[in-house]
């Protein structure tokens, strides 16, 4: 069955299945009188409540991360020191995604104001607008996806460095340490490690500096195996004396440069010596009666979420049947302008169009005037902004934590692809980003995923490529939630769901990160569903109303954290993980 029928009072499995509560107690009643037993029954709601605690909570993609982000805060720690912990574990144990190789985007509300920081990667110096085409104009994916050509210049060491530098209380090497241990003596292969590793088997063994590490013999470590990556470890302990300098610069550096000259690559020491992490103003939106703060160009992310609510909200979305053909259909066509309006989006350096052109009051009106609460738009009549001149599903994370004070950070960080571009640079230990491919190779044209970028998002030296990471900060009368999830072009659509689930629904933590979500992003014209999220009728009617439906198997995983006003804290990881989600019992009592 489907979302439709998983209310939080109803029972209901992960499969989907729901059972009216009068009904569950009557079979089981009934079988336990056939048994002779008496059972109490339960009848309250079969999503598992949010873990909850009262001094901090930590949600992320790996058991390890979690924990050190918990032994932060246990340590007296702020939710910054928790979250730049828990990303650099993910950097050794998730090492698909997790990195010091890539970029990311952090969200943090701190003493009621909230700062957003990009350290998304820059295309190098060299970069050039056909480098990624063939001698006819088209795009080589190849190019841009495997090998260090495709790599952009990593932001992760100055970026989470500079988050910690201003809000952490901790030590710095204290920040690093769970990581440096972990890299220096070892950590378990997850069952989600291997099965990556065994996907991504190709892509890794293109790369004999990788594969030395990865592959031994030919073949990926075997879940339970214990790794260590002593030159990781050793990266990890210059970084903790001497900050990201010795990562970007000096020998790590050099090493950097070297391995991409071998394979191809234009990534240059000098491009890493200058990259910038940047503090940037929030994209924020009210949204029924909450305030949200997410984060801005070069990540199309806020601006989604913001249009799609701000049309939602003009057209009563919460008035509608929850889950129903209308309400859906809605959800929908809002995504349709959302996105087509993405098609205009860039590094906001030369972006022709602005967050505060897209969200004001009468864009608004218009895009939400322009939807038939009846019938499908076709995607070929939705065009962008026109004030303007003219699928991914790869390797990114998200975690969210919450401190006792009720401070609260939200960061998600990408290689892009599995292990990125698959090199492994050897002396250094950390895998580059294929984060180029985000680029509109060939602008006008759909990128692999179906995305279709406009020039705004060509390759440029120097410029950051249209991101739709989307970590997400919201509150109201003293609650505060920090969400965001990976998935490419599918994490502003996940996390919507997630946020609608919670704000406009009331539904628990846990249960708005569980339920079934659907996608749509105006090219291509189809919704993506995932197998519970539509009842058989449901389908039918948006069907008939002009819709094509995809089943896919999941979308996107939304990691988040949630502080109530009492200060007690909750989190959520994401069932589609695996994600660990956890709370530290220190800090100050409830209040
Ligand atoms: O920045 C972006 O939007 C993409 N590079 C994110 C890729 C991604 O989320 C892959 N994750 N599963």
């Amino acid at each position: 069955m489907t979302r439709h029928a998983a209310t939080s009072r109803k029972p209901r499995s992960r499969a989907g299945r729901t059972i009216e509560p009068a009904r569950l107690r009557g079979i089981v009643l009934l079988l336990a009188a056939v048994a002779g037993i008496v059972l109490s029954v339960p009848s309250r709601a079969a999503y598992p409540p949010a873990v909850r605690g009262v001094g901090g909570a930590v949600a992320s993609a790996a058991q390890d991360a979690t924990t050190a982000g918990i032994e932060m805060l246990g340590r007296g720690g702020n939710a910054v020191d928790a979250a730049v912990a828990t990303a650099l574990v993910l950097a050794v144990v998730h090492p698909e995604a997790g990195n010091l190789g890539g970029g990311g985007f952090a969200v943090v509300r701190m003493d009621g104001r909230v700062y957003t920081l990009d350290f998304r990667e820059t295309a190098p110096a060299a970069a050039t607008s056909g480098m990624f085409l063939d001698r006819k104009g088209r795009p080589v994916a190849e190019r841009s996806l495997v090998g260090p050509l495709a790599a952009g210049v990593p932001g992760s060491p100055a970026g989470l460095w500079t988050l910690h530098h201003r809000f952490g209380k901790l030590p710095w090497p204290t920040v690093v340490a769970p990581a440096m241990w972990l890299a220096r003596d070892g950590f378990v292969v997850s069952e989600r490690l291997a099965r990556d590793l065994e996907a991504s088997r190709d892509l890794l063994a293109r790369f004999p500096e990788t594969a030395a590490v990865w592959l031994p013999g030919g073949t990926p470590p075997a879940a339970g195996t214990l790794i260590r990556l002593p030159e990781l470890a050793a990266l990890l302990e210059a970084y903790s004396k001497d900050g990201p300098n010795a990562i970007t610069g000096g020998p790590a550096g050099a090493a950097i440069e070297l391995a991409s000259r071998r394979h191809g690559g234009v990534l240059r020491a000098a491009d890493l010596a200058a990259f910038r992490p940047v503090w940037r103003n929030p994209v924020r939106f009210a949204a029924w009666g909450w305030e949200v703060a997410s984060m801005d160009l070069p990540s199309s992310g806020g601006i989604l979420l913001g249009e799609s609510a701000g049309m939602l909200q003009r057209l009563h979305w919460e008035r509608l049947p929850r889950f129903g053909a209308r309400a859906d259909h809605l959800l929908v066509e809002a995504w349709r302008r959302a996105y087509a309006d993405r098609f205009l989006l860039g590094d906001p350096l030369t972006c022709p169009v602005n967050a505060g052109q897209l969200l004001s009051p009468a864009w608004l009106d218009r895009r939400a005037r322009s939807i038939d609460p009846a019938r499908a738009t076709p995607s070929e009549q939705v065009g962008p902004w026109p004030g303007a001149p003219s699928g991914e599903s790869r390797q990114t994370t998200h975690l969210s934590t919450a401190d006792a004070q009720g401070n609260v950070v939200s960061l998600t960080t990408t290689l892009n692809g599995l292990f990125g571009c698959g090199l492994m640079v050897p002396g250094v230990g950390i895998f580059l980003n294929n984060e180029m491919d985000d680029f509109a190779a060939a602008p006008g044209q759909p990128n692999q995923f179906g995305l279709i970028q406009g020039k705004a998002n060509a390759v440029a030296p120097g410029r950051r490529m249209l991101s739709s990471m989307s970590p997400t900060v919201a509150w109201k009368n003293g609650q505060v939630i920090a969400l965001g999830s990976p998935g490419g072009s599918r994490i502003p659509t996940a996390t919507l769901q997630a946020l609608l689930n919670f704000i406009v629904y009331d539904d628990g933590l846990q249960a708005a990160v569980d339920r079934p979500r659907l996608h749509h992003q105006w090219q291509p014209d189809r919704i993506d569903a995932e197998p519970d999220a539509l009842a058989p009728e449901t389908a039918d009617a948006l069907r008939r109303m002009g819709h094509r439906i995809r089943i896919v198997p999941r979308l996107g995983r939304v990691n988040a954290v949630r502080v109530l006003p009492d200060s007690r804290v909750e989190a959520a990881a994401d069932p589609r993980g695996p994600g660990f989600a956890r709370v530290v019992a220190i800090g100050r009592s409830p209040r």
